[in-house]
């Protein structure tokens, strides 16, 4: 028999789609298992103001389809610190909360790695990025949303720079990890993809420009944010300068990738990650990430998840499969 009466859950660091999704699982879960939950608001930074807010089956009703977050979320240095992470503890203690679920990306579990330990306090993560860049599941909350955000938007992208024979260089996000970019780029048929895993330079990416198709009207490249060339403005400026034959635009999608309503793959991957997550705290599960790798629930310790590369999600066979692709 498990000791956890009552849990708290917070969403930290970027939003992603599918956390609502996420957030309502969870809650519905602990109330199957006849337990109290409690939402903290605004991430790590909630648990320090003790800003925590009772929650029932009908806090989170019509919110599947939401994009962002209800409970808020946060960046939080103060809990980066002994002290603020001390406060956080007091503040849980005080209020009878013996376990978290937190709900965020590479920042948030290295915070709840610490604090975990720390404090011998239960809990347990689930993947919400739309960066998708944590060991431990094959895709993470709100990336499939955020890939088809991308080619709708460089569909309609295209469409123009067909109409005017241009060459569009599209950046999307990903800070440190291009597999936004790898997706979204082969989904759009891109002309080349640009990402930090595999130092594409400028030079390279205008030889394959220029000993590519000549019949070609428009042509694309994705850059990931997190790319050593420097972001699309910089590209742009450089191949403007050495190729002043190519007609050259650039567009940023920037935050349009983060919101939107999920996607029917996101509401049921943070569906099913949201009630293991409980229950795996129940069996006494802790310091762990729910994920799903190969249709399967796996629980990966915290410390795995946050590599930022994972060598199986970017091999050589998807930068082929570009190269290929592209001709
Ligand atoms: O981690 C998700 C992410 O969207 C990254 O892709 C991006 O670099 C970053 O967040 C942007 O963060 P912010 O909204 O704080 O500027």
């Amino acid at each position: 028999m498990s000791k956890i009466k009552n849990i708290g859950i917070l969403t930290s660091g970027g939003d992603s789609p599918g956390m609502n999704a996420a957030i309502r699982a969870v809650v519905r879960a602990s109330l199957y298992h006849n337990l109290k939950i409690t939402g903290v608001l605004r991430g790590y930074e909630g648990l320090i103001q003790a800003d925590f807010i009772p929650m029932d089956g009908k806090s989170v009703a019509n919110i599947i389809q939401r994009g962002g977050t209800i409970l808020k979320t946060a960046r939080c240095d103060a809990f980066k610190t002994k002290e603020g992470r001390v406060l956080a503890h007091k503040n849980l203690v005080d209020s009878e909360i013996d376990a978290l679920v937190v709900i965020g990306g590479d920042g948030t579990f290295t915070g709840a790695d610490i604090f975990s330990k720390e404090f011998d306090f239960p809990i347990i993560g689930l993947p919400g990025t739309i960066d998708n860049d944590l060991v431990g599941t094959d895709f993470t909350i709100g990336y499939d949303t955020a890939i088809n955000t991308v080619v709708n938007a460089v569909d309609k992208i295209r469409d123009t720079a067909e109409s005017h024979d241009r060459l569009f260089i599209v950046e999307v996000m990903g800070r440190d990890s291009g597999l936004i970019a790898l997706r979204s780029g082969i989904g759009v048929g891109a002309e080349a993809i640009l990402i930090p895993e595999a130092k594409v330079g400028v030079p390279e990416l205008m030889h394959r420009i220029e000993t590519g198709r000549k019949d070609k009207a428009s042509k694309i490249i994705i850059v990931a944010e997190g790319d050593e060339a420097g972001g699309a403005y910089v590209i742009g400026e450089t191949l403007k300068e050495k190729f002043p034959k190519y007609d050259i635009r650039v567009s940023v999608l920037g935050h349009i990738q983060r919101g939107g309503s999920p996607s029917c793959m996101d509401r049921v991957l943070a569906s099913r990650l949201g009630v293991a997550a409980l229950e795996g705290l129940l069996e006494g599960k802790t310091d762990v990430m729910a994920g799903l790798v190969n249709k399967e629930i796996v629980f990966t310790p915290f410390s795995q998840t946050i590599k930022h590369i994972d060598a199986e999600k970017i091999t050589p066979s998807w930068l082929k499969l570009v190269e290929i692709l592209s001709m």
